[in-house]
């Protein structure tokens, strides 16, 4: 294990130095991922399981992609064909998982605090693919890493002032309790930005400042992160509908014009095209979806090789 803590549960238990080193080893399996044969006995004869109870495209494939470039076995289990489906609780769950003596357990739960559960309950590490709408510390950490990776810096200086703002169903959003709190612990002047029917109760635990008026704060942001609207947990139908959102919130031509000269703008995904974002904002080289994709599998590598302890010398073939 290299990292200072046996679980990832989230970003805020990582120190600086581990996400230094978390980025940093993510960039030497980048190059590996760029090779013909992108495949390395790092993790071979180590057991990982892929616990997705809700669904998942981008997180369980690069997760999976991840275990297997470094010559792990992976075993999947979803909600639908697992034991949980007869009534099996959580923890009965885990206490088997466990007695098959897996090395990682990485779990996608509708149920906040899921990861934290399984780590009191097993041996394996625990990674947290995103707990209900609490926290998604890889796409956090790959976001970190898509961003540095545009701007071109090393190491973690070059965050610090950055104007990032996070928009949109924030009170839904995982990814934002994992990724608000890190880019301000990294130096980024974070505000968050939502109608108050989607701003948690408390936006200040985030470490952020907030606002509802978009329109006033976009001409100077450095990063234009958008949200995508959980409609799957939207209760109270907290907006008069998405069209008005789409007006109110959305990333259109007109409001790329009006972003800062070199600002960039993110997403998680998946899109609700025509929604946080109009098509020409999902089609144009202004945005990082795609970067952010691609960072997925290497941060993924690097999350799994440093848990896991695996050999020293990374990128050897
Ligand atoms: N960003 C993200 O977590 O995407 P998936 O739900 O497809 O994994």
């Amino acid at each position: 294990m290299l990292l200072s803590t046996k679980h990832l549960i989230d970003t805020e238990f990582l120190t600086l130095e581990d996400i230094a080193l978390i980025l940093d080893t993510a960039k030497s399996f980048e190059e590996v991922n760029r090779r013909t044969i992108k495949k390395l006995p790092t993790l071979r004869g180590r057991t990982v399981v892929s616990l997705f109870m809700e669904p998942s495209t981008r997180t369980k494939s690069s997760f999976e992609i991840a275990a297997r470039r470094l010559s792990a076995d992976i075993q999947g289990f979803s909600a639908s064909s697992s034991s949980t489906v007869k009534g099996e609780s959580l923890v009965d769950t885990a206490k088997t998982l466990n007695a098959m003596a897996c090395d990682a357990v990485i779990v996608r739960a509708k149920a906040a605090g899921t990861p934290a559960v399984l780590a009191r309950t097993m041996d394996a590490h625990i990674i947290n693919g995103g707990d209900g709408k609490h926290r998604h510390p890889t796409q956090a950490l790959l976001d970190a890493y898509a961003l540095r990776k545009h701007l071109g810096f090393e190491g973690l200086a070059g965050f610090e002032g950055l104007k990032v703002g996070i928009v949109g169903d924030v009170a839904h959003s995982r990814v934002v309790g994992s990724l608000a709190p890190l880019l301000a612990r990294l130096g980024c002047q974070v505000t968050l930005i939502a109608p108050p029917t989607l701003m948690p109760a408390r936006p200040e635990v985030l470490g952020c400042s907030y606002t509802p008026y978009l329109d006033e704060v976009l001409p100077q942001l450095d990063v234009v992160y958008m949200l995508r609207i959980q409609l799957e947990r939207l209760e109270d139908a907290p907006l008069p509908s998405l069209r008005e959102y789409a007006m109110l919130y959305g990333i259109d031509r007109a409001r790329m014009q009006a972003m800062k000269p070199g600002a960039v703008i993110m997403h998680p995904g998946p899109v609700n095209r025509g929604v946080e974002l109009a098509s020409e904002a999902v089609d144009t080289s202004k945005n990082l979806i795609l970067d952010q994709v691609n960072a997925g599998v290497s941060i993924r590598m690097a999350v799994l090789y440093l848990l896991l302890g695996g050999d020293e010398n990374v990128t050897a073939a």
